[in-house]
This record gives C-alpha cells, sequence and structure tokens, in this order.
C-alpha cells in the first residue's frame, strides 16, 4: 500500500474560545472562532505547500471540558495549533500532557498576553511548544500554522 505523507493537523482552541465575536472584543477582536478557521482553511493549501509539505489536512476542535481537550490531544497528530485560553495560566495537567506527548505544536493566543495582567504573562503550556505566537488577533493562528509548518518541514 503506498505511503501517505498528508500531515494532519489539529487546530484546538480550548475554553471560552467559544466566544469569540461577542466576548470582549476590544481585547480578542469581533471575529468569530468560525471564522478563523475558514480562514486557515483557506490559507492552508498555500501555506503547506510553500512550506514543500505534499498536504495537510486541518482538524478543527473547541471544548470548554478539560479532560476531553486533553484526550483530543492525544488521537496521533502530526502536529497542532493551540489556543489554550485560560488554561494557558493554570492548567499543569495540560502542561503535563503535552510535555508527555511529544506532539509538535504552535501555542496562539489572540491578544497580546505580554501587555496584559501579570497572571496572563505566564503559560504553563509554552516550555513544551515548538514556538508560541500572540497578539496578532485571529493573525495569531495564522502565524502559528505557518511557524509549525516550517518546523515540520525541517524534520523531514
Ligand atoms: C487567550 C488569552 C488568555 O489569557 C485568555 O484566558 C483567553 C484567550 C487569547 O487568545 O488571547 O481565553 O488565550
Amino acid at each position: 500500500m503506498a505511503r501517505t505523507t498528508k500531515k494532519r493537523i489539529l487546530v484546538a482552541s480550548g475554553v471560552n474560545l467559544d466566544l469569540l465575536g461577542k466576548r470582549e472584543p476590544e481585547i480578542y477582536g469581533s471575529t468569530t472562532l468560525s471564522t478563523i478557521e475558514d480562514e486557515l482553511r483557506k490559507i492552508n493549501p498555500t501555506l503547506a505547500k510553500a512550506f514543500g509539505l505534499e498536504a495537510a489536512e486541518l482538524i478543527f476542535y473547541q471544548s470548554n471540558h478539560e479532560g476531553q481537550f486533553l484526550e483530543k490531544l492525544s488521537e496521533g497528530w502530526d502536529g497542532a495549533v493551540i489556543n489554550p485560553g485560560a488554561w494557558t495560566h493554570t492548567s499543569l495537567a495540560l502542561a503535563d500532557r503535552l510535555a508527555g506527548l511529544k506532539l509538535p505544536f504552535a501555542e496562539v493566543h489572540l491578544s497580546n498576553i505580554a501587555k496584559r495582567e501579570a497572571f496572563r504573562q505566564h503559560s504553563y503550556s509554552a516550555p513544551h511548544a515548538v514556538g508560541v505566537c500572540f497578539g496578532f488577533g485571529s493573525a495569531s493562528y495564522t502565524a502559528g500554522l505557518s511557524g509549525l509548518y516550517a518546523w515540520l518541514a525541517k524534520q523531514s
């Protein structure tokens, strides 16, 4: 059987990101999560090609349930773009899972967490990421995916 080189990439958004568009738009913008997903779907073939990846499929996921979110990360992805929301700053469980899984991921945040409250300036998950991208609104997801593809391309 021919081996496929198609990458399967999870784009996972955590707690409260289902509220994007109506949640504190002055901080997170007015773009909804489904619009962000559409933007990624549209640019994905161009990005994958630009980094020499034969093909990459994006699978989108959002959950407000931490346990379900953690289990989703274990489904054998080639890489992930993850916005953990508030779990970024609170969840040792997420950090431990990411450390254990060895899943290459880009951590992304819409807002510039470096210039927000002190409790948002620490990420438990970031040390396990390939890279982190924040402050660009919905474009943080695109930039994170781009960085992840650059990293994946270097591995092959
Ligand atoms: C966020 C930043 C977090 O501090 C916050 O709890 C979120 C969204 C962002 O995308 O800017 O829910 O991850």
